[in-house]
């Protein structure tokens, strides 16, 4: 495994909270008076379920959460997704609305979503915190999404490295021994 360098900040917590309040804000609008499920995709969204859970004011909310994994300890996907933890609740007629830490290839998402169609519900529906739109290898598009970010490896608010990172409270590029240089200012770690 290659070795870390440094982080540098990306996006602050400040700036998370800010946006995370907005989508709550376009969340509560859309789902207003709908029997609503959020469906945590462990573990990289463990920080942004709570958070948006606490911001959003959906009075028959519930909550649940998969994992899966499709990427190994390395920082690029295997296109494989395994379920590590299935669903348990019931999501007849649910508006399903998948919570992720960030959309890459979009290969996780394209399978839980074909996975999830013959559950009979309502609706289903994305939202993440980050996207890579240049990384995407499906037609997958998240409906709700936080921040577009250049093609980097990032780490912090509940993304990891390694199993590593995810309590940062702000969204860290990760810089690598033996890159080209980055950009300046960097803590090293
Ligand atoms: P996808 O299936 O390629 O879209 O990958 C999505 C999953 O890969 C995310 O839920 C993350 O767990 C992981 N991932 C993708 N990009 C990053 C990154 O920059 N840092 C940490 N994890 C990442
Ligand atoms: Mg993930």
């Amino acid at each position: 495994m290659p070795e870390v360098k440094y982080l540098e900040t990306m996006i602050t917590a400040a700036q998370i909270d800010e946006k995370v309040t907005d989508l709550a804000r376009q969340i509560d609008r859309d789902y207003a008076g709908k029997d609503t499920i959020f469906l945590g995709i462990l573990k990289g969204s463990y920080v942004f379920m709570a958070d948006l859970a606490r911001k959003v004011h959906l009075d028959q909310l519930e909550m649940c959460f998969m994992m899966v994994s499709s990427y190994g300890d390395a920082t690029t996907t295997s296109g494989n997704v395994n379920i590590k933890l299935d669903l348990e609740n019931d999501l007849t007629g649910k508006h399903v609305l998948i919570v992720e830490d960030i959309v890459d290839s979009g290969n996780t998402l394209a399978y839980l979503k074909s996975y999830l169609a013959n559950r009979q519900a309502a609706s289903v529906k994305i939202c993440t915190i980050l996207n890579k739109p240049s990384r995407r290898k499906t037609q997958l598009e998240p409906d709700y999404c936080g921040f577009a970010i250049p093609d980097a490896f990032v780490v912090g608010y509940g993304l990891d490295y390694a199993q590593k990172y995810r309590q940062l409270p702000d969204v860290c590029i990760l810089h690598f021994e033996g890159e080209e240089a980055g950009a300046e200012g960097g803590k090293r770690i």
